[in-house]
């Protein structure tokens, strides 16, 4: 009987539970075996592990979080950890692992088939959709509506006291999370790794200062920046500093962090999370090896694991070229 081993790594996201009970589901159809790893590699390492059937998989697609837990594994990094995950592989006997996890996971996956002969295969579960292959990563939309409720309550509370609000948002080096959700709030200021360069920040601070200082002259309204997190040197509060310092501007920092990454998962996200889950056990069964499982359009398709990580995916141009060129023109145009 083909037997399938399952773990989620990295950073979770909110529809890891939906991929866990999708491919459980599909492996008792096919009539494969299904065990679960638990804290991502660690599990592999330390052999902790468990069963899953029907039973262990109700009830769980509306909750964020993962049920076999997540951690990041620096030992898959070192030469001894493949090894040793591939030996937990071969003394269960396993035919296939599914690992849903972001980059890391995959390098990891990637490191592991070195040293492995049975076949790898990676579903995309990150906030950050900075994976190549799919249009959206599991986890993406949930952490999109998550900020974008959270802006609206500070743009309230702004706009009461005319106020400049830097709100810092999730995505590691990548911009996707700050557009979705600079554009939906309809952020004065969306400063992420796209339109901004942090070797040399002062146009881009010169610039800001300039518009918020239109906001507050001639519109007496609140303005909103909302940053990428890696990009500006210091982070928020040096920014804040730098308004402070260079144009006497007065602003509140908020750094919305993990609540990104929790809460139930958005109904994209348990969609896509089952389509992509189900299509990973059909890969399994037509014996693909070293892919990603993705969906483009509304496409799924096999990628190999390698692009899937350093393909790259940009942010849609159309809309940094927006932002900048059409709905904060009014400001640049005062600021002029
Ligand atoms: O990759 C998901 C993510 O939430 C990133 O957006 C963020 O940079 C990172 O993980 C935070 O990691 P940790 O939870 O280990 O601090």
């Amino acid at each position: 009987m083909t037997k399938i081993a399952l773990l989620t790594s990295g950073g979770d996201a909110p529809g890891m539970n939906a991929a866990i009970r999708a491919i459980v589901h599909s492996c008792q159809h096919h009539q494969y075996e299904c065990i679960g790893f638990f804290h991502g590699y660690n599990g592999l390492l330390n052999d902790e592990w468990q069963a899953l059937t029907h039973a262990d998989v109700g009830n769980i697609l509306q909750f964020g979080g993962t049920i076999l837990k997540s951690a990041r594994c620096p030992a898959m990094c070192l030469p001894k950890g493949p090894k040793q995950a591939a030996n937990t592989l071969r003394k269960h006997q396993i035919d296939a692992l599914i690992v849903i996890g972001g980059d890391g996971s995959f390098r990891g996956l990637e490191a592991l088939k070195a040293h492995w002969e049975g076949q790898i295969i990676g579903l995309p579960g990150t906030i950050d959709n900075d994976l190549a292959g799919s249009d959206n990563t599991i986890g993406f939309a949930t952490a999109v509506t998550t900020a974008t409720h959270a802006i609206d309550k500070i743009r309230d509370t702004a706009n009461a006291f005319e106020r400049v609000f830097i709100v810092e948002v999730m995505g590691r080096h990548s911009g996707h999370i700050a557009f979705n959700v600079g554009l939906a709030t309809g952020a004065e200021a969306i400063l992420s790794f796209e339109n901004c360069d942090p070797a040399d920040t002062a146009p881009q601070l010169a610039r800001l200062i300039s518009q918020i200082q239109v906001q507050q002259q001639h519109n007496h309204d609140s303005f909103v920046i909302v940053l990428a997190e890696n990009l500006w040197p210091g982070g928020p509060q040096a920014l804040k500093a730098q308004l402070a310092e260079q144009a006497g501007i007065d602003s509140a920092v908020c750094v919305l962090g993990h609540i990104q990454r929790g809460g139930s998962p958005a109904p994209e996200d348990r969609l896509l999370a089952t389509e992509l889950g189900l299509e990973a056990v059909n890969a399994v069964s037509r014996n693909q090896d070293r892919i990603m499982i993705g969906k483009q359009g509304s496409t799924l398709q096999a990628v190999p694991l390698s692009g899937a990580i350093n393909d790259g995916k940009p942010v849609n141009g159309r809309w940094v070229a927006a932002h900048e060129d059409v709905l904060t023109e009014y400001l640049i145009k005062h600021s002029e």
